[in-house]
């Protein structure tokens, strides 16, 4: 297995053996993912996307973080995910919502 460059971890509001139901989900979160696995086909970059359980920041959601940078994005959507891919198929790195 080749690591990838980068590795989306994207809010899906999974909670332990039930269904989706938290605010990521509901603002369409799987959409999202979608969306994102596609421009990373498209782009030709190394990278995964994941759906993951609730991220503890649910009233900035949709949420997601980049690894291993270790960026966190609030509210986003597919708008805001184009500049981010825009901005690492650069080479720079995007500006996250928490900063430090
Ligand atoms: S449901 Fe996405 S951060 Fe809580």
């Amino acid at each position: 297995m080749q690591k990838p460059d980068f590795h989306f971890l994207v809010c899906n509001s999974f909670r332990g053996g039930e269904a989706t139901q938290g605010v990521c989900s509901r603002k369409g979160a799987l959409d999202l993912i979608q969306y994102l696995q596609n421009e990373i086909i498209d782009r030709g970059l190394n990278a995964m996307v994941s759906s993951t359980g609730c991220l503890q920041w649910c009233e900035k959601g949709p949420v997601m973080v980049l690894y291993p940078q270790n960026l966190w994005f609030a509210g986003i959507d597919e708008a805001r995910l184009g500049a981010i891919l825009d901005t690492l198929e650069a080479g720079g790195i995007p500006k996250d919502d928490v900063g430090g």
